[in-house]
């Protein structure tokens, strides 16, 4: 167990390399697993999210050879069809083995997964599409037990926007039998890039609004891919940049176009950016404002910058009123951001950030990735010395980010509790 260890105050100045998606490579993993053949994911991030998937696809028989930031898979012997509590419990998308296996091997035992509690995670629109394709499903001993001879294509109507839903129907449609339509399907960035993926290995995926017409095939290519930018991680330096008053931070390795949303909060909110190509310099030289921000799914705000964001509005002068309609109690964090002064209160499905803030020093604890990455905001520009608990949740999802911090002037320690 280790702390962050943070003295605020510092102004932030210098370059900082935005690392691949955590949440696009993890699809891709499955998705690279269903071809059968080898494939090579670039970019990929050192991430504990991303050891426990591919600790997963061991376990399922996969070779998995990582060589820097490339891995090799190849999936020609699965010799298991179940993935245990073990690696399943502690993320999410583990659940997108689920298709994979039933795609390759007719059966799947899956644990029910884990990932960052931000409320309620239920998995019934995994189960819709399980079962709209013709998967028998019992859930027994915290396990989901599937099988299929075939999976088969089907119409499915998500009845709200799910990431991970979308990408279990799209690993389940690519080698189904006939053509399957999704309609109000995620189009996040990382969903498109497992389109691209299997667009790559020889499905026919056409995608007209949130609209997904995919054609089955039987066998499928070995695919070369480079994972993209991670736009939270992207968005976090961005709104990093907004805590002091002469911080300025150029951001590296991104994808200007995915974060067009927070780009926009961003200067209403005061912090100005100067982009070129793939290159971001976001800097504050004004207070910033009070906003009203509604997290939604993509192209709106991301539900993953939320946390971060009202860190930010802590400071604005003037109030600012946060909601969340993708995951509605995603405010876990709010009791710890106030330990440092923030003052936030949550009335039903909205966070009232009264702004002003003058943040001090305190013990405070990660409860989950976004909300520990929040602290680490909060902490940069409170006086004296703040430690955070809690912190592998945030190296669940951040590459290197004391080491970053420190690079960009941050006073930063990381620190194991025995020290
Ligand atoms: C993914 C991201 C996560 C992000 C989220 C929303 C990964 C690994 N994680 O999570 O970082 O916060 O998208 O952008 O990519 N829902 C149901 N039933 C289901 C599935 C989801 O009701 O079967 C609900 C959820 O509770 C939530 C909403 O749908 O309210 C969206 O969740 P979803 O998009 O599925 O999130 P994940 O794919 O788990």
């Amino acid at each position: 167990m280790a702390n962050f260890v943070i003295r605020g105050g510092k102004r932030l100045q210098g370059s900082v390399s935005i690392s691949g998606s955590k949440n696009a490579a993890l699809p891709l993993i499955a998705a690279a697993v269903l071809t059968r053949k080898p494939c090579v994911l670039e970019d990929i991030p050192s991430l504990t999210d991303i050891d426990n998937m591919i600790s997963i696809a061991q376990e399922l028989g996969v070779s998995i050879k990582t060589q820097q930031d490339h891995i090799r898979i190849f999936a020609n012997k699965l010799t298991s069809a179940a993935a245990t509590y073990e690696h399943m419990g502690k993320l999410r998308a583990s659940i997108l083995f689920a298709s994979v296996l039933l795609s390759t091997m007719g059966r799947a035992t899956i644990a029910i997964p884990g990932g960052c509690i931000l409320g309620p995670r239920p998995t019934d629109l995994h189960e819709l599409v399980f079962r709209r394709m013709g998967a028998v499903i019992r859930v027994r001993h915290g396990q989901y037990e599937l099988t299929a001879k075939k999976l088969k294509g089907a119409c499915i109507d998500f009845p709200h926007v799910s990431v991970g839903a979308t990408q279990q129907a799209l690993l389940a449609a690519a080698c189904a039998e006939g053509t399957t339509i999704l309609s109000n399907a995620s189009i996040e960035p990382e969903t498109m890039q497992l389109v691209d993926f299997l667009r790559a290995a020889g499905v026919d995926i056409g995608v007209e609004n949130r609209t997904m017409k995919i054609s089955g095939v039987s066998r499928l290519s070995g695919v070369r891919m480079r994972v993209i930018p991670d736009r939270i991680e992207a968005g976090t330096f961005l709104l990093l940049a907004g805590m002091l008053q002469g911080n300025d931070i150029r951001i590296q390795n991104v994808n200007p176009e995915h974060l067009a949303t927070p780009i926009k909060i961003a200067h209403a909110l005061g912090i100005r950016t100067e982009i070129k190509q793939n290159v971001m310099r976001a800097y504050r030289d004004r207070a910033l404002t009070g906003q009203h921000i509604m997290a939604k799914p993509y192209p709106g705000f991301p539900t993953d910058l939320q946390p971060i964001v009202a860190a930010a509005l802590a400071r604005a002068a003037g109030k600012s009123v946060v909601k969340d309609t993708v995951f509605s109690e995603r405010f876990a964090y709010i009791n710890e951001l106030n330990r440092l002064g923030a003052g936030i209160t949550v009335k039903g499905d909205a966070a009232h950030i009264p702004g002003g803030a003058s943040l001090s020093g305190a013990n405070v604890t990660a409860t989950d990735l976004r909300a520990g990455a929040a602290l680490v905001l909060a902490a940069s520009a409170a006086e004296n010395t703040t430690m955070i608990s809690g912190i592998e949740h945030i190296q669940r999802g951040y590459m290197m980010f004391d080491a970053k911090l420190k690079k960009l002037g941050m006073d930063i320690t990381c620190r194991s509790q025995s020290q």
